[in-house]
C-alpha cells in the first residue's frame, strides 16, 4: 500500500495514484459512465477528470505543503461527476455552470460518501462563477487545475495534439 494519505515533502506517484482511485472508483457507482458525456469540444467528462488529476497531483507534488492526497485525487475525479448531457435541454445548458457543481457532489455523495474535504472540492471548483470560495488547499489545487485542463480542451486540436499523445491513458 503506498503512503498516499498526506504528502510532507514526498511526492506521490500521480500514475499509481490515480489508477488506484479510478480502479476503486469503478468497482461501484457510476463513475465510468462518465465516457459517456462530452464536456469541452471532443473531450468526455472522463477523460477531462482524469487530466484534472493529473494536473492536481503535479501541482500538489510541486508545493512545499501538506496535501490529503487520497482525497485530492478523488475529488479531482469525482468533481465533474454531474452525469447528464450538458446540451439535453436550453435549461440544462444556461444553468449549467451554477448548478453542477451541486448535482456533481450530491450525486458523489449519494454513490460513494465523500468526506468533507472532497465534497469542498466538488461544491467550490467553479469559483469565482459560484461565489463562494474554497476551504481547503486541495479544493483550492482543483479549482485551478479545472480552469487549467479546461482551457487546452477547448484549445484546437492541432494546437493540443502534441500535449495529448504524450499523455497517459486510463481504462
Ligand atoms: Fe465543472
Ligand atoms: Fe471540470
Amino acid at each position: 500500500m503506498i503512503a498516499t494519505k498526506y504528502k510532507k515533502n514526498h511526492p506521490v506517484c500521480s500514475e499509481q495514484e490515480i489508477q488506484m482511485t479510478i480502479q476503486s472508483l469503478s468497482s461501484k457507482g457510476r463513475f465510468t459512465s462518465e465516457k459517456t458525456f462530452l464536456h469541452h469540444r471532443e473531450t468526455t467528462v472522463y477523460d477531462h477528470s482524469v487530466h484534472v488529476a493529473e494536473v492536481s497531483l503535479a501541482i500538489a507534488n510541486s508545493l512545499p505543503f501538506s496535501f490529503d492526497m487520497n482525497s485530492l485525487t478523488r475529488g479531482a475525479l469525482l468533481h465533474d461527476y454531474f452525469l447528464y448531457h450538458r446540451n439535453e435541454s436550453v435549461k440544462t445548458y444556461v444553468t449549467h455552470g451554477y448548478r453542477h457543481p451541486i448535482i456533481a457532489a450530491d450525486n458523489a455523495k449519494a454513490d460513494y460518501g465523500i468526506n468533507d474535504i472532497e465534497e469542498n472540492i466538488i461544491r467550490r471548483h467553479m469559483f469565482p462563477l459560484t461565489p463562494i470560495p474554497p476551504k481547503y488547499r486541495e479544493a483550492w489545487v482543483v479549482c485551478i487545475a479545472d480552469k487549467c485542463c479546461a482551457t487546452l480542451e477547448f484549445l484546437p486540436a492541432r494546437i493540443t495534439r502534441h500535449h495529448l499523445s504524450n499523455g497517459h491513458s486510463y481504462s
